[in-house]
């Protein structure tokens, strides 16, 4: 029943990136919260409650964008996981971006942005979408021009920055609304505080195999992934990847080292169960595949199906909440009984 624990400890992948697998075994009966490589989300963020709601109104606003198209909430839609489900991006021509949108859900916990990790700061990604020519496409003096336009958003930064709306100001009030983005109190964090029965038997084992199988020597600390890089297809080419022109070149875009190619920040797995399809080409439509298909690349293993079935359970008890709902129940089929 065991599955032997892969032994890639603290190794050195394919494309030259360390990782540490972590392979201490997380058994029955032993204290899950003594699991030092996961850690639940904390429930208070202290922030500016005004200028979250500031942010989130510029997070909805099509306005920011130069051709009033697309809002950050069109693609990062925070009724549905914080991602748009599609495999990849539409952009504001109406064709599909070169990648799939990450959840912005708890973003503010992943050490880099972006799937190439391109940036540190939420200020500096935002910043970059602004700019990009297939998203918002536009320049500050424009966008500043543009929302300057609405008394309301002119009295708001008055109120809160003590200044009309500038470059500084937009950034800090869209990143200070991100960091609001935090979905605390999913069962598994609940089970880590001591809820034994926050997991069902099935999650159990699932959370049992994550540890053995070494999935959490990549996809650890407080988001369950987001902190580390590691090659996509450590023991076999990801399918199609090495013969496609246009293919997503991962880390090397950013850093134009050739061991580089096909590195990518390892994604949270935090709401993954709502975040469908998956990788960062979007080519999974299932977790199901989405881990059969990492077990053979990044672990080189087939697992059996009842394993994946366990996995898969786990991954769902990794769904939080986020002002006072589940993510796993849209508003709209939530009725009160
Ligand atoms: C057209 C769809 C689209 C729009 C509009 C959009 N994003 Fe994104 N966003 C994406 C995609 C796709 C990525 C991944 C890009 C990559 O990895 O290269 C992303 C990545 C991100 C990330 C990084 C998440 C992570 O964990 O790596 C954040 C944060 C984010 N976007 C915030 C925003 C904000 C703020 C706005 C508005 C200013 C915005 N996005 C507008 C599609 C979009
Ligand atoms: C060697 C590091 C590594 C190991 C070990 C690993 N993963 Fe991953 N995982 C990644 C990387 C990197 C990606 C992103 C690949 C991409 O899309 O390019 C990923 C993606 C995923 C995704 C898709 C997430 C999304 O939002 O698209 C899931 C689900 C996942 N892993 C689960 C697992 C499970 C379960 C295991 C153990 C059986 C595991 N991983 C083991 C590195 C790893």
């Amino acid at each position: 029943m065991d599955p032997k624990p892969h032994s890639l400890r603290a190794g050195v992948a394919a494309a030259g990136v360390l990782f540490l697998a972590v392979v201490a075994p997380a058994h029955e009966g032993s204290n899950p919260s003594l699991h030092s490589a996961v850690r639940p989300l904390p429930r208070v963020v202290d922030l500016d409650a005004r200028k979250v709601a500031l942010g989130e109104r510029l997070f909805r606003d099509p306005r920011l964008a130069e051709n009033g198209r697309l809002a950050c909430s069109s693609c990062h839609r925070l009724e549905a996981g914080g991602d748009d489900g599609l495999p990849r991006s539409v952009t504001n021509n109406g064709e599909p971006g070169p990648v799939n949108a990450p959840t912005v859900f708890n973003a503010a916990f992943n050490h880099r942005l972006t799937w190439r990790g391109a940036f540190r700061t939420l200020e500096e990604q935002a910043e970059a979408d602004l700019h990009n020519p297939r998203h918002a496409a536009t320049t500050w003096p424009k966008l500043l021009e543009r929302i300057g336009r609405d008394a309301d958003y002119r009295r708001l930064f008055r109120e809160i920055y003590g200044r009309a709306p500038d470059r500084e100001a937009v950034l800090d009030a869209l990143a200070t609304f991100e960091r609001s983005l935090v979905t605390p109190d999913a069962p598994f964090d609940r089970y880590l505080r001591g809820e034994r029965d926050a997991l069902t038997p099935q999650q159990k084992r699932g959370w049992r195999y994550f540890v053995d199988y070494g999935c959490i020597g990549c996809h650890q600390g407080i988001n369950i992934g987001g902190n580390l890089f590691a090659r996509f297809g450590v023991f076999a080419d990801p399918p199609g990847l090495r013969d496609d022109e246009k293919v997503y070149l991962g880390r090397f875009l950013v850093t134009g080292n050739k061991a580089d190619r096909y590195v990518f920040r390892v994604p949270s797995l935090r709401n993954v169960a709502v975040t469908a399809p998956y990788f960062h080409d979007g080519s999974a439509a299932t977790l199901e595949e989405a881990v059969r298909r990492v077990a053979r690349l990044q672990l080189g293993r087939t697992l059996p199906e009842e394993h994946v079935a366990d996995l898969v359970a786990f991954l769902h008890s990794l769904t939080g909440r986020w002002r006072g709902r589940s993510l796993a129940s849209p508003p709209e089929t939530e009725h009160p009984p």
